[in-house]
Formats: C-alpha cells, structure tokens, sequence
C-alpha cells in the first residue's frame, strides 16, 4: 500500500460498531493485570501468549479469550481496558464506538455486575471528554449456554439500562442457533433495547434469516455467509440491514482462507449496506484501520469506496439523526479535501 493510502485511510473519520472490549485485551495487559490481582497465569511471558494467537476456528480463540479474560477482576481493570482500546481507536481516526461486552463471563467468575459496567462506563465517559470519542455499550448473551442464564443477567443489568442501547448475541455459534433466545430479545426489545446478533460467521446462512425474523434484529453481526444465499442477499440489500464485518478476525479465524476471497467486496457490491470493524483486535493483529487496510490491499479499493465504508459506518451506528448528520458532514469535508 502506499503511503499516501496509508494516511488516507489514518485520517478517514470512522465509526467502529463491532469491538468486544474483552477483545481488546493485549497480552501486556493480560501480565499487568495479572500481577496486580496476583493471577497465575498459563503462559510465563508475554512472547509466549501471543505465540499462541494461532487459532484453528472459532472455539479454539473463544478457549484463549475466555481464559485471558479471566485477568478482569476489579472495576479499575475494566476501566483501564476501556482506556486502553479507546486511545487506540482514537489513533485510528474512530470518532464513534459501539462496544460488545460479555458480563456472563465475568459474573460467572464471581466479579459483580456492578463492577463491570461501572469501570466501562467511566471510561467511556472520559474518553468523550477527553478524546471526542462518543460511544455506546451492548450488552452480549453467550448463546453456548441457556436461556434462563441470558435472562437472568439480562434482569441483572435492567437498573444499568441506561447506559446500555442494545443487546447481542455471542460466543460459539454452530449449533446455538438465534431461536434459542427468541424470548429474552423479545424482553429486551419491550424495554426498549435495540437487538444486535453475531450470525453467520462460523454458522450458516440460515442463522441470519434466523437472527432478523426471530430476534429481529437491527444489524447482523459477521453475517459473511449470507453470500452463500442470494435470496437472503436480496433481503439484505433492499432491507437496508448493515452487517459489521470483521475482515481479520475472519481470516484468522479461518471463515475464509485468502483475504482475496473474502465475501465483502461481493456484499459491497449487491448493495447490502457493509461495515469494518476489528472485533478482537488484541487477538487478530489489527485494529479498525489495520482492516480497513486489509481490505483496500485484498481488492485494490479506492478512495470511493473507501469512504462509502466509513459513510456506512456512521449510518449503521446508532446515534440519532442529528449526530450522524454531524459525523457524515465531517467525513464529506475529509473526503472533499483528502
Ligand atoms: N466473542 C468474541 N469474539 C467473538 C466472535 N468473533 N464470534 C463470536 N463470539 C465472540
Ligand atoms: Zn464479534
């Protein structure tokens, strides 16, 4: 690439919709936070822990995720890797975030709920005031375990609710297929969250009609093997449903095998309304622009479309009209200058 697509894709105002704050986790901070809660730790060096960031599939990640994640104890240690990706993402021209968080992953473990969103939150915070980064939090159900568990943080996290705009769906997809929380979206959907749903990722097709008539669902998150469904496409294009793809989680997940084969240009161009994002950028290598970049390299994009991916970003988030406008303004001066 060159160095002026470099500092074109640097300076492009962006949002990120698909980032699970756990994902964020770097092996530093994996021994930092380690030693300050005097956690053992499998791996004995930083080099060692991220020689094992060489995944064969989904589970295979979600098994080191789960375990790094293990670190979060207190409400500093959340606030501290809130920080720490919100400084990031602002490197990365991010001016808007929306943030998956896994609370079942930590309460499970004996940490508060409380703790959790409350270390997130005043991050987040901070981070509008003092980086200009606007963000919103969705709360994420591991679709590997039960209904009742969903529900029940789902009830957990009602007096947060907020400081929280949507809920998702996460974790190992193949054989928990979206039906199985059919109720507790629509709970969340009565009190007024907005549904999101991790589909067809490592799952099929089928999984993303699912998603959008039995969750009813907003965006679908991945959503790549739609492409083997062109019906599903078509609904797709002319529902105006975005997806939040995450080009080298897929790759190093191994739902595709060569960027060059990567469904997203192939989406772009059926009009299905498609975004960039890193979704554990500590675990594959990059974050939002280092995708972005992938992406440009892979299918030699231009400024164009480039910039039509950074439009989509803003008109698939969920801020309100006014503040896309605001968003969408900046980005028409970037792209009328750069
Ligand atoms: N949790 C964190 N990252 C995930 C991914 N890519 N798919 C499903 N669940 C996840
Ligand atoms: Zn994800």
């Amino acid at each position: 690439m060159s160095a002026a697509m470099f500092r074109f894709i640097q300076g492009l105002p962006k949002a990120e919709l698909h980032v699970h704050i756990e994902g964020t986790l770097e092996p530093e901070m994996v021994f930092a936070l380690a030693d300050r809660n005097r956690v053992s730790l499998a791996h004995t060096s930083v080099e060692a822990l991220r020689a094992a960031y060489a995944f064969k599939d989904l589970q295979d990640f979600l098994d080191l995720y789960y375990q790094g994640g293990a670190v979060l104890r207190t409400e500093e240690d959340f606030h501290d890797l809130t920080r720490a990706y919100l400084e990031r993402a602002a490197a990365d021209n991010v001016r808007h975030a929306e943030i998956f968080f896994d609370p079942q992953a930590h309460t499970g473990r004996g940490v508060p709920f409380a703790a959790v969103i409350d270390g997130i939150w005043a991050a987040l915070r901070a981070g509008e005031r003092d980086l200009g980064l606007t963000s919103r939090l969705i709360l994420c159900f591991l679709r590997d375990r039960d209904e009742a568990e969903a529900m029940a943080i789902f009830e957990e996290a009602l007096p947060y609710g907020d400081r929280i705009i949507g809920v998702g769906l996460d974790s190992a997809e193949t054989g928990h297929p979206p039906a199985k929380f059919t109720r507790v979206f629509e709970r969340a959907r009565a009190e007024g969250f907005l549904p999101v749903a991790h589909a067809g990722e490592e799952g099929p097709a089928a999984y993303v009609a699912e998603a959008l008539d039995e969750l009813q669902v907003a965006r679908i998150d991945h959503g790549v093997r739609a492409v083997d469904d062109p019906v599903l496409v078509r609904r797709l294009a002319d529902s105006r449903i975005p997806l939040t793809v995450c080009p080298l989680s897929n790759l190093k997940l191994g739902v595709c095998d060569r960027m060059e084969k990567h469904p997203i240009r192939a989406l772009m161009q059926a009009g299905v309304m498609v975004t960039v994002n890193s979704d554990d950028p500590a675990y594959f290598g990059g974050y939002v622009n280092a995708n972005y970049s992938a992406v440009q390299k892979a299918f030699d994009l231009g400024r164009e479309e480039l910039g039509d991916l950074a439009r989509a970003s803003f008109n698939a988030s969920f801020l309100d009209a006014a503040e896309k406008a605001l968003h969408l303004a900046e980005l028409d001066a970037y792209l009328a200058q750069a």
